[in-house]
């Protein structure tokens, strides 16, 4: 069942309505990997994640379905022998693991992760889940011995700091964890030019989030199809009158060539020579509403046709197999700080 192909792994948490900005940050880039058959895919629900800060705890189970449902809406196999679907809650070695990793994590390291530090400035009762979070996201990526992790750029530094803490633990103990690849490998391998960070349509110096209460300016994948394009059509633009790719000084412009390009699979460099020196933002507007339409109406009818049944039998397949690969690497390390026996 296992192969020896190289782990592609990915993760998005059930906080919030999903956006535009998880599907083209994680999830159509995972999909496209799953299509070309080469790589064992783990894809999971980091539904432990989900609760470092306050949601609708009754619903978070169905919503955690639910964010399956969504990715096999937007075109995942659910029967892929190669790909692995399953709960971080229902894999007990992630917590387990979690409290190792922190034993070998700095204060300082953590306490220098931009998502914390926005948190924490405002509020001295955030959750310690917020501040202990990277440690348990390395667990995830590093039980499996995964090597490419299809995030957005806002993931960048935990990944660079999983690296930190596997690469530490290795030159204490001996080579025990695959070290995942750097961010501009990662880049590579996804062919991309710079990591994906889709902005606020109304704000777009934000980044496109669930969390924050920004409606005008986030596309939800449930949204209907006519107030998403209306989202598009009142996008804040500049007032140049001349399209251009620079987020610096036309960051809505940009951030709609940055939507456009990553829906229709095309390179940047074309998308921006198609458009580049034009004058009409209500034409690109029109193109990014019409591209968004197409999505949200193949996304929205197959997302009701998926039952609960084929998603839990996944899952329970999953789980069942990623138990014992997860166990494996736990007890390794648990051997390797004392907490196991070493066998002769
Ligand atoms: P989460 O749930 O906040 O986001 C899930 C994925 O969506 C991407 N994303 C975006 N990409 C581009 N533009 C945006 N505006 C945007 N908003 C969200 C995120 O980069 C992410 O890829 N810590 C993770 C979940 C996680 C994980 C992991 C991921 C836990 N363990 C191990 C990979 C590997 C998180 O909170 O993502």
């Amino acid at each position: 069942m296992m192969s020896n192909k190289t782990i592609v792994l990915t993760g998005i948490r059930s906080n919030g309505p999903l956006t535009l900005g998880n599907y083209l940050g994680a999830i159509l880039p995972l999909i496209r990997l799953q299509k070309k058959r080469q790589y064992q895919v783990n894809l999971f629900l980091p539904d432990l994640h989900s609760i470092i800060s306050s949601v609708e705890y009754n619903e978070l189970y169905n919503n955690t379905l639910s964010t399956l449902r969504y990715f096999v809406a937007a075109g995942l196999d659910l029967n892929d022998q190669s790909t692995f679907i399953y709960r971080q809650s229902y894999i007990p070695a992630h917590s387990e693991l979690t409290w190792i990793l922190d034993c070998f994590s700095y204060y300082g390291e953590l306490k220098r992760m931009t998502q914390f530090k926005e948190k924490s400035t405002h509020d001295d009762n955030i959750s310690v889940g917020i501040f202990n979070y990277p440690a348990l996201m390395a667990s995830d990526i590093l039980l499996y011995d995964a090597e490419f992790i299809p995030v957005g750029e806002d993931q960048r530094q935990h990944l660079e700091l999983t690296r930190d803490i596997a690469l530490r633990i290795n030159n204490q103990f001996g080579d025990l964890f695959t070290i995942p690849k750097t961010w501009k490998e990662q880049l590579q391998f996804e062919n991309l030019q710079n990591g994906i960070r889709i902005r606020s349509l109304k704000h777009p110096e934000n980044k496109m989030s669930k969390s924050i209460s920004d409606p005008s300016g986030t596309i939800l994948l449930m949204d209907d199809v006519n107030t998403a394009k209306k989202k598009v059509y009142e996008a804040t633009t500049d007032s140049y009158n001349k399209i251009d790719f620079n987020f610096d000084t036309q960051p809505g412009i940009s951030n709609l060539l940055q939507i456009l390009t990553l829906i229709q699979d095309r390179p940047l460099n074309e998308t921006i020579l198609e458009w580049r020196g034009k004058s009409n933002y209500g034409e690109l507007k029109q193109c990014v509403a019409n591209q968004i339409e197409i999505l949200l109406n193949e996304v929205g009818n197959k997302f009701n046709s998926i039952t609960d049944d084929s998603l839990t039998e996944t899952l329970l397949r999953g789980e069942s197999a990623m138990n014992v690969v997860a166990n494996q690497k736990l007890y390794k390390v648990q051997q390797k700080v004392g907490l196991r026996p070493i066998s002769s």
